[in-house]
């Protein structure tokens, strides 16, 4: 595997870039009347407009044989067929059979129609998620269960968390689903404070089953279901696991009838579409959560066979790499105009950044370019009020993604009428900024003094040629939320593949959890620290002494 600064488009990128660096937004939109539609393209219910970048049409040509000479077809191909593209793991990275149309009939891994798996263990869904609605499935006290609460943490966490919360107006109105992810005592304590064990469900989602927060939130669940009365021998009419390791859950107390499958050749981040989902098909119903499979899938199919120079993942993700390595870009900001998109951000940024977030090409070699950039974001209006300042007139460039729905499920008065207008325009002002002379004018016009002019203008002035993507869609829905979410989960998977790194391990991730390990034993037990830093054994003397 070679570093893609040795492909001829990357250096022609780099040459590109210099020519480009003095031409503004503005004038490419002066110099090509079509512009705004021929960057512009749809799928799976949302339009790309790309138009606001820094990128003429030699841009995106370059750009587009760059994902050529890195050997995008194949990757696609390779990924789509189950092929072991996680090579640090020797597996193969199927998300996509999650959500494979109903038409598809075999996907072989090592001997093994996956497909199968997945279409019964969804029927498995099927039938957990009816029994809970209809009240069939009870508690030890014969009482209907009202609370499902969801225990588990990274990819077994966020992205049932934020699409549960995206499908909001979908709620099934009988069940109330929680979320508990962090150690820190807070978090379930503060959860269980409002629920009664009699009602109340939890499902524990490990895909290993050996994750330190989830088994110690587990354990914390199932003392206070005793301790509220729950008979051992009843516990399991209150806990459902979801796991890859069967075994370990079972000796962990689950009962086998209720644990759901997961499968090796599905990563943490990418599995919300598994029995990892099942919170959110018991938040909405296995009808929309089969939509958002639909949505999602709808989004491979046109990742899979549409042409690059249509391909919303492709045109995205190359575009991401004219900034973070030629543009020296060092955040991508995904900015959603939805109250219910708030928590997406943050399902991007782990996906992302534990994806991308590599420094050895796919052989072990050392990169030579700078590869995944730190993901941030949050919901609009409210980032306006804060961080938009350094995105209008800070040092840094900072792309961004805003994402909007053109109709809302909750109509009040003009308030989307006025959420769509500042998703637009502060696109607009990130590429079309204010010039010393506008901002002189506007002193002059508010009455200012030619001292007041000279001295206050420079600071009103905003530089624009920022550059932002807009993403629209009718109405955010299951399908629309599957569909951005795979959008994403293509997109990062394209960078990938032109920085030439295996997307799919984590091995950074799981240093973090030997580490630790060893500093609780050192914190609950008499240990010689001395052949440690002395930072470290201050902070482990801290804990010791406040305890
Ligand atoms: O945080 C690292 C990680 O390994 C993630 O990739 C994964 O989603 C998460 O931990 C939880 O792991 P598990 O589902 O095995 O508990």
């Amino acid at each position: 595997m070679s570093s893609p600064t040795q492909l001829t488009a990357w250096q022609a990128l780099a040459q590109h870039q210099q020519d480009m660096a003095s031409v503004h937004m503005t004038e490419l939109f002066a110099d090509d009347a079509t512009r705004a539609k021929s960057f512009k393209t749809s799928a799976a219910g949302w339009t790309l407009d790309y138009s606001k970048n820094r990128a003429n049409t030699d841009t995106i040509k370059l750009l587009l044989q760059l994902v050529e000479q890195a050997g995008m077809k194949p990757a696609i191909e390779g990924m789509f067929n189950g092929e072991p593209i996680n090579n640090t793991e020797n597996r193969s990275v199927l998300h996509v059979a999650l959500r494979a149309s109903k038409a598809q009939e075999t996907l072989m891994v090592d001997g093994v129609n996956v497909l199968d798996e997945v279409r019964s263990t969804l029927k498995q869904m099927e039938t957990f998620v009816s029994q809970l609605h209809s009240g069939k499935w009870r508690g030890y006290s014969d009482k209907k269960i009202t609370d499902v609460v969801s225990i588990g943490i990274g990819g077994s966490y966020l992205g049932p968390k934020v699409v549960a919360e995206a499908l909001t107006p979908y709620k099934h109105d009988d069940i109330d689903v929680h979320f508990v992810a962090n150690i820190d005592g807070s978090d379930i304590t503060d959860k269980l404070k409002r629920l009664n064990a009699e009602t109340t469900v939890f499902i524990v989602s490990s895909k290993s089953f050996g994750t330190l927060e989830t088994l110690h939130n587990a354990n914390a669940a199932r003392a206070w279901c005793l301790d509220q009365g729950v008979p051992e021998t009843d516990i399991k009419k209150h806990f459902a696991a979801v796991s890859s390791n069967v075994e370990k859950a079972v000796n962990f107390g689950m009962a086998e009838e209720n644990i759901f499958p997961m499968w090796d050749w599905v990563g943490g981040r990418y599995s919300l579409w598994s029995a990892i989902g099942l919170p959110i098909a018991v938040a909405v119903g296995m009808d929309h959560f089969y939509e958002l499979l639909d949505g999602a899938h709808a989004m491979d199919k046109h990742f899979e066979t549409a042409p690059f120079d249509q391909n919303l993942p492709v045109i995205m993700g190359a575009l991401g790499v004219w900034y973070s390595n030629f543009h020296n870009a060092q955040t991508h900001a995904l900015i959603p105009y939805d109250h219910y998109l708030r928590a997406m951000p943050a399902h991007i940024q782990q996906l992302d950044m534990e994806s991308n977030g590599k420094a050895n090409l796919v052989d072990g070699s050392g990169v030579a370019t700078d590869t995944g950039p730190i993901i941030w974001g949050g919901a609009g209006t409210n980032g306006q009020h804060a961080y938009h300042q350094l995105l209008h007139q800070g040092t840094r460039l900072v792309p961004v993604d805003f994402i909007a729905p053109l109709k809302t499920h909750n109509p009040v008065a003009d308030h989307h009428a006025q959420l769509f207008a500042n998703c637009v325009s502060q696109a607009q002002a990130l590429m079309v900024g204010k010039s010393l002379e506008q901002a002189k004018q506007e002193l002059r016009d508010a009455g200012a003094s030619e001292t007041q002019v000279e001295e206050i203008a420079p600071h009103k002035v905003i530089p624009g040629n920022r550059p932002s993507n807009t993403l629209l869609t009718e109405q955010l829905t299951p399908f629309t939320t599957g569909s951005l979410i795979a959008l994403y989960e293509h997109r990062t998977f394209v960078q990938g593949t032109i920085w030439g790194i295996n997307s799919f391990d984590q091995w950074g991730v799981e240093l973090g959890k030997v580490l630790g390990t060893d500093i609780y034993n050192r914190l609950v037990n008499e240990t010689d620290n001395q052949q440690l830093d002395a930072s470290t054994q201050a902070l482990i003397m801290a804990f010791k002494d406040a305890q």
